[in-house]
């Protein structure tokens, strides 16, 4: 039998810990599989005292992670802490350069920096694993990088934050409050004691960049995504789309259109039919267009220590069955070095249907002025509906207009002259209607 590989993790939280836990629980049959043993010969995190539930007793401890990264002793370091800069990233770099694999589920760490660490990975011939920074223990990005060669990427969309989507079934099913759920979330471990970077869009953001890359064969470019959150959608919204047939789903979108590449991430209306509308609580879902293949949707755990755990450890038993001198596949399905710059499609370009709701003054005219500004920016209508309006509105009415293919431009040009024409009681709100199978 080949030699065993010898593993080194830093980081020993709720990843890391359940990575160490499957290596030694599923020991025997990992080696069957990969024709060598699977050892975690070092580990490295903050606290030495601290109980991880699993024997690391065999294991070397390292105060420093970027010396276990550098050791002689590991063929492959696992990067489990987190965070675009600091450790994670010096240590990955230090280990690439060492001429180590690495697996990582660092998803912040890939968007700002995977291209820098793909072109030493690839220049030294070793591998750089993370499918578990995408979409948790959803295959996606084997599922993007092998299985799909010769296809042609127009969209892939996705369902990439378990926090969001939770709040967001919870809203629908219970009809609670956003603040109301978030705090259970909170209670229950799914969102963060500070949410922001989940409820505002930062994570899918950060998960959309990637698949972008592996997608389109472009450079990351994290920073050019538009981005929305998910704090400013109320029960209304969510009744008033249950009302014409679609479910509020936060979605990162990335498609190319004949302006370049739009990358987006806020709340969308997908039809309640669509399979990505089933998606509920904290799972995940992916969908890919392709020439070849059509539609691919793939759903399931986007994390916690099991799921991420089983994405980690599929990434290092690829690496125990690499052969020795064997050519790696590029990190990012094309050679770092020829991934194209990424062309970006203005928001204002993009084309789709809208949902507008507007808290108006109950007065004559109102509706007609408000079509009117419809028309004027060439903006057709699928239906416009009056209604009551929620009681804490007093005598204000709701609008709600859903309108036909148009663009991103003409609907803020609308909405601007509306506000402007003084017949609003609250600020309007506008969610992009997203095309879904
Ligand atoms: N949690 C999930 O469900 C999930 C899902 C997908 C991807 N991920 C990604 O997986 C990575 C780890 O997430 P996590 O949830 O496991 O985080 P976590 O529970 O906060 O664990 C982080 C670990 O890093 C260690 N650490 C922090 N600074 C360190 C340093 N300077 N030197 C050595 N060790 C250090 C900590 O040590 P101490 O324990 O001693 O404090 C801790 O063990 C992140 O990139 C995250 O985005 C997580």
């Amino acid at each position: 039998m080949a030699e065993a590989l010898r593993i080194g993790i830093a980081g020993l939280g709720t990843v890391g810990a359940s990575v160490a836990r499957v290596l030694s629980e599923k020991a025997a049959e990992l080696t069957r599989q990969c024709g060598r043993e699977i050892v975690v010969t070092a580990v490295s995190a903050r606290d030495r005292t601290r109980d991880r539930g699993v024997d690391l007793g065999g294991a070397k401890w390292f105060d420093d992670p970027a010396e276990l990264a550098r050791s002689a002793d590991i063929d492959v370091f696992v990067e489990l802490i987190g965070g675009d800069d600091g450790p994670a990233r010096a240590c990955v770099k230090a280990a690439l350069e060492a001429g180590r694999h690495v697996v990582t589920a660092n998803k912040a760490l890939l968007a700002r920096h995977g291209v820098l660490l793909a072109e030493i990975a690839e220049k030294k011939g070793v591998l750089l694993n993370y499918e578990a920074a995408v979409a948790g223990g959803i295959p996606v990005i084997k599922t993007m990088r092998e299985a799909m060669a010769g296809n042609s990427v127009s969209r892939v969309f996705g369902i990439l934050n378990g926090t969001c989507n939770y709040i967001l079934t919870r809203m629908e099913a219970e009809g609670l409050s956003f603040d109301a759920c978030l705090k259970d979330a909170q209670r229950l471990g799914y969102a963060e004691a500070d949410p922001t970077f989940d409820i505002e869009g930062h994570d899918t953001a950060h998960k959309l960049a990637i698949l972008t890359s592996l997608a389109f064969g472009c450079r990351i470019s994290a920073d050019d995504i538009y981005m929305e959150g998910i704090s400013n959608i109320s029960q209304a919204d969510i009744r008033a789309a249950g009302e014409l047939g679609y479910r509020i789903k936060l979605l990162g979108v990335a498609q190319i259109t004949e302006s370049g590449i739009e990358q987006r991430v806020h709340p969308t209306m997908v039809p309640t039919a669509s399979v990505i509308a089933q998606v509920h609580g904290v799972t995940n879902a992916v969908a890919i267009e392709t020439d070849i293949l059509g539609e691919l949707l793939l759903s399931g755990p986007g994390a916690g220590g099991n799921a991420t755990a089983s994405a980690v450890v599929g990434d290092i038993a690829d690496i125990a069955k690499s052969r020795p001198g064997f050519q790696h596949g590029p990190v990012f399905g094309r050679p770092a070095k020829e991934l194209k710059p990424y062309k970006r499609a203005r928001m204002r370009s993009h084309e789709g249907g809208y949902f507008i709701r507007l808290t108006v003054h109950d007065r004559v005219g109102v509706f007609a002025a408000v079509a009117k500004r419809m028309a004027d920016n060439e903006i057709s209508l699928e239906s416009i509906v009056q209604h009551a309006a929620e009681p804490e509105a007093g005598t204000a009415k709701t609008v709600i207009l859903v309108t036909h293919e148009t663009t991103e431009a003409a609907v803020r040009k609308a909405v601007d002259g509306i506000t402007k024409d003084g017949h609003l009681t609250d600020k309007p709100q506008v969610i992009r209607i997203e095309r879904a199978g």
